[in-house]
């Protein structure tokens, strides 16, 4: 049975695209705090400000496109022959459009909608607000942002756990280590699993990880997928 590899991105691997970190900046927009935004309360105080927030960053989107480190995890999900799962925290779909396939995105997609009243999820790359439509059951008002706010529950954890349960290589690119279940994912490895840490400055878990490599995405990830398939 080949070596499966499990991965880890965070904000840094977008970084180059032109897509801003959280913590990196002053972490504000509009001079809201993100955690003021990008929560169930905040949707609950004032949906048109959370709608508005999503619809600028979705509208962003177009303006940027997937860097060498998004290619270069694609490489390695084709020539690899065992099982690659990438487990993202973007919300932007940069590794999509960089065509990884065997793709979860833990903190849900800038691009898609859910409606609270049927639960449905539907593409939804344009404007959303408070009179938006449910394209599933016709529900107006009822439309939310299919992202995973502070204080719910991140997607597909079971399938991530079990994969990082069997992985020989877990590697964390671009994650700054702030936010569970996430940061702690190097803990939930075997015993015998490699873990490697790619990032331009050590995370707060980088103590965690058996390899720190430093630097920027777009020259660590490329030189470490060569690596790795010239090993095959
Ligand atoms: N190359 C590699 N790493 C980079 C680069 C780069 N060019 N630029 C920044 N980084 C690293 C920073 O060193 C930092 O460790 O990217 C990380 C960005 O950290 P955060 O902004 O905290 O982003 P992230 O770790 O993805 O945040 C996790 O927090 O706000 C929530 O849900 C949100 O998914 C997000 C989660």
């Amino acid at each position: 049975m080949a070596a499966s590899i499990v991965l880890l991105t965070g904000a840094g691997i977008s970084a180059e695209s032109g897509v801003r970190t959280f913590r990196d900046g002053d972490g504000l927009w509009e001079q809201h705090r993100l955690e003021d935004v990008a929560t169930p309360e905040a949707f609950r105080r004032d949906p048109a400000l959370v709608h508005r927030f999503y619809s600028e960053r979705r509208r962003a989107l177009a303006e940027v496109v997937p860097n060498a480190a998004h290619q270069a995890l694609v490489r390695l999900e084709q020539a690899w022959p065992g099982e690659v799962l990438l487990v993202t925290q973007n919300v932007d779909d940069l590794h999509d459009r960089a065509g990884s396939r065997s793709l979860i995105h833990m903190h849900g997609e800038l691009l898609k909608g859910r409606c609270t009243a049927c639960g449905a999820v539907f593409a939804w790359p344009g404007a959303m607000g408070c009179d938006s439509q449910c394209p599933a059951c016709g529900g107006v008002g009822r439309v939310r942002p299919h992202i995973v706010w502070f204080h719910e529950l991140p997607m597909a954890m079971d399938r991530i756990y079990d994969a990082l349960e069997r992985c020989s290589l877990f590697a964390a690119i671009g994650t700054s280590g702030h936010v569970y279940p996430a940061a702690g994912f190097v803990e939930a490895v075997g015993p015998d699993t490699r873990t490697v840490e790619l990032n331009l400055a050590p995370s707060l878990v980088a103590s965690a990880f058996h390899e720190l490599r430093t630097g920027r995405a777009t020259d660590l990830v490329p030189a470490f997928v060569d690596e790795l398939l010239a090993g095959l």
